[in-house]
């Protein structure tokens, strides 16, 4: 059936796009995607004669044009969106003017920047004894951040905190973590580009974090990952000690 396939491209390793994402790309009519996050290699497996469209030029109306005029001729349309959909992908607002159009969509999730930075730097963010909850944050800039959320307030959480969209403030995320309350040798990490051919890890205690980020004069597309998580040793969960039967060992 025509409609439009939101789906997560993944983090940027072309290989990263779901099984069922690359099968609806290769039979889509027409493929819009992310060009400021995705490479365009992701296209190669296109069908001949797909209309393809770069989204990063595009205003929210012109997409949804797009789109809605595409499924109206009954074509599929691929929309690529980087890592996972749900994660600062912008989808709410395209999907309220297709509901409004009357034009179906599904949501094919996607590898996030979350995960794959995780396993450049080898590391479970939920660790026994350390930290059960991840947050996912960013810092205020041109897109506002309820007040509760500040950094300086979800510090207090010590949590493991993975922050998007932020790494050209890193000083200020710094500031505000010390100043919430994280101790200044907190384990930190810089993960730029996860899963391209250039990715970067970069390790430092929280307050000297902001100077390795600057002497190698990242910028964009890079998450900052804090947590003690991050310098975990000895730690054993329940799930596979001996002596702790469940449901699927007595
Ligand atoms: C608009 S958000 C999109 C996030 C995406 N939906 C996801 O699930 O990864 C863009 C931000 O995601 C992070 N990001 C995206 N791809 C990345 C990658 N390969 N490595 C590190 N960070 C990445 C950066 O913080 C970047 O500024």
């Amino acid at each position: 059936m025509t409609r439009v396939y939101f789906i997560g491209a993944g983090p940027g390793d072309p290989e990263l796009l779901t099984v069922k994402g690359r099968k609806i790309l290769q039979k889509a009519d027409v493929i819009i995607y992310a060009d400021s996050l995705i490479d365009e290699k992701i296209c190669s497996g296109a069908k001949k004669g797909a209309e393809v469209y770069k989204s990063a030029s595009l205003t929210l109306e012109e997409i949804s044009e797009i789109m809605t005029k595409a499924v109206k001729e009954k074509k599929t349309v691929a929309r690529l969106q980087s890592g996972d959909p749900s994660i600062y992908g912008a989808i709410a607002e395209q999907m309220e003017i297709l509901d409004e159009a009357g034009i179906e969509y599904e949501i094919i999730p996607g590898v996030s920047a979350l995960g794959a930075s995780a396993a450049a730097l080898k590391t479970e963010l939920t660790i026994p004894g350390l930290s059960q909850t991840v947050i996912i944050t960013r810092m205020e800039g041109r897109t506002p951040v309820p007040q509760e959320e500040s950094l300086s307030s979800l510090a207090r959480h010590k949590a493991t905190l993975v922050i998007f969209l932020s790494i050209s403030r890193i000083e200020k995320i710094v500031r505000e973590l010390l100043e919430g309350g994280y101790p200044p040798d907190t384990p930190a990490a810089v993960v730029y580009r996860a899963s391209f051919e250039d990715e970067e890890v970069m390790r430092a205690a929280l307050k000297d974090v902001a100077l390795k980020v600057k002497e190698k004069g990242i910028e964009r597309q890079a998450v900052v990952v804090v947590g003690d998580i991050l310098k975990a040793k000895g730690y054993r969960s329940r799930l596979y000690d001996k002596g702790f039967g469940h449901g699927y060992r007595k």
